[in-house]
């Protein structure tokens, strides 16, 4: 933690170690002040000094290491030079306790900065003070940022100890991940003719989530491998951080997923909303995801249509390639998987599969500009998405308005609660399409208006449409759908 002297890094870093004690978790707070009094005795604050002073309690807390599960080095550390040892050391996230200088001169716990503002060669002057007279320097990187003139301790002591978790979490995957190409490798080299189901198991499951061929890891193990560095990069082939974390975080999450499959846990859906869903077949929510993340999404496929929202002779791409009828196949960019991967939409899919052991699917996005009299509306007419070979299953499907979308602007539009009389009217009417006919003519669909953000989530068994756009902007969609891996279960 670095921050000026008076911000709170004490006082968050002790809050956390103790509500992290009370999950079990067993944390150590390096306190910079106290190890002054100790450790660091001999230390002023000239720039070599405070370097000095950081590297020693670096190398501290390397020999604690072993008996916590957590230390957090709470010091001013004013110097990129200093936060750039302690991550290269350590890859530790480095967090900032910001603080305006006139709150930190209002609140002057220690009376330090009153010294400090005290006139050169008066007895109680203190010089080089940070952020007075003396440097803090403009950070590079930082991992996490919490502002204490305008967040309440407590609410910044929960948010640390939320982002905390989250890096726990993230830790105890990648070592997981690590270990098990280990593991993988020693495996496949000593020809084990038996591979027990957990083993086989995983190894299906690491292949689908990273996209392996079966064949290229097995040509990669034998011809390739040189280590286990190598090994990741190989796997990483160069998608960017954040997105090999996900797999990992995936990959993690979906074999120890095993254990909550009979005792699913429902996370964030009301009594209601589950009501809601086992009669009508759909939910739509509102509020999981931001403005922001819809916007950006937006401007992709603006700029990936040749789309110009002022000019509206721009809004009718004739491309059939990247877009097929209302569909954009094959546009996926960082905006767009900030959605296809957002935390809140994948708890409400996990409620509703009742499992954890979800893959995301990839998608298409969707774009539905105004009917003219030149360009007529291009989506299906009703139908279901069932593979009548397969018959109907639990598959759910889902979409984003990433725009605020009226009931006759290009809504999605469906027939609430039919998913229950499926077989029904596939018996009364022979085939699907004489069903869908018939249910055309009674005009039953339910064109669903929403605000900029909505989730829509649908059974495949539900009959549905994309609906005409007769407003005057065109529509923006993200389509997003997870499926269970079975494979876990049986
Ligand atoms: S660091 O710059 O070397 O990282 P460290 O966090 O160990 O500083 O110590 C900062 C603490 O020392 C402050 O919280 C404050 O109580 C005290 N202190 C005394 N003199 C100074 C000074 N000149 N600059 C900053 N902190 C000072």
């Amino acid at each position: 933690m670095t921050g000026m002297s008076g911000a709170g890094k004490t006082t968050l870093a002790f809050g956390v170690q103790e509500i992290l004690a009370r999950q079990g978790y067993n944390v150590y707070v390096m306190d910079a002040d106290e190890y002054r009094k100790t450790l660091c005795k001999d230390l002023g604050f000239s720039r070599e000094d405070r370097l000095t002073n950081i590297k020693r309690l670096a190398s501290r807390a390397k020999e604690l290491s072993e008996e916590y599960d957590l230390i957090i080095i709470a010091a001013i550390n004013p110097f990129e030079e200093g936060r750039g040892f302690l991550r290269e050391m350590y890859n530790s996230p480095l967090l900032y306790v910001k603080c305006e200088l006139d709150q930190l001169i209002e609140r002057d716990p220690k009376g330090l900065y009153q010294k400090a503002l005290l006139p050169e060669g008066h007895p109680d002057h203190i010089t080089n003070f940070t952020g007075i007279s003396d440097p803090f320097e403009q950070l590079g990187k930082v991992d996490w940022i919490i502002d204490t003139s305008s967040v309440s301790i407590e609410d910044a002591i929960a948010q640390f100890v939320v982002y905390i978790q989250d890096y726990l979490k993230e830790q105890r995957a990648t070592v997981f991940f690590q270990e098990f190409l280990s593991t993988l490798e020693q495996r496949t080299k000593s020809l084990k003719a038996n591979k027990t189901d957990v083993e086989l198991v995983a190894e299906q499951v690491f292949r689908s989530v990273f996209e392996i061929p079966v064949y290229d890891l097995m040509a990669f193990l034998y011809h390739d491998f040189r280590n286990l560095e190598q090994f990741e990069s190989w796997i990483r082939k160069d998608e960017p951080e954040q997105d090999f974390k996900r797999r990992i975080a995936a990959f993690y999450r979906l074999l120890h997923a095993v254990d909550e499959q009979t005792d699913y846990r429902n996370q964030v859906l009301t009594n209601e909303q589950w009501q809601h869903w086992k009669e009508k077949g759909y939910i739509q929510i509102s509020g999981l995801i931001s403005e922001e993340d819809c916007d950006n999404v937006k401007e992709q496929i603006c700029n990936y249509l040749e789309i110009d929202m002022w000019r509206s002779e721009t809004w009718w791409p004739q491309d059939d390639r990247k877009l097929h009828s209302i569909l954009l196949p094959s546009l996926v960019t960082p905006e767009t998987k900030d959605i296809s991967y957002n935390e809140q939409v994948r708890r409400v899919f996990e409620d509703l599969y009742e499992s954890t052991a979800l893959v995301p699917k990839m998608v298409p996005l969707g774009y539905n500009p105004p009917e003219t009299t030149q360009s007529k509306f291009r989506g299906t007419g009703l139908h279901w998405d069932i593979d009548f070979e397969i018959g109907a299953r639990y598959y759910i499907q889902g979409l984003i308005y990433l725009d605020d979308v009226d009931a006759d602007g290009g809504a999605f539009s469906l027939i609430p609660g039919y998913q229950h009389k499926l077989d029904e009217l596939l018996q009364e009417h022979g085939t699907a399409d004489n069903a869908l006919k018939w249910l055309e003519q009674q005009q039953l669909q339910v064109n669903l208006a929403g605000k900029k953000g909505d989730l829509i989530l649908w059974l495949e068994t539900l009959p549905h449409a994309a609906t005409p756009n007769r407003m005057d902007k065109p529509r923006f969609v993200q389509y997003v759908a997870y499926q269970k891996v079975e494979i876990l279960t049986t």
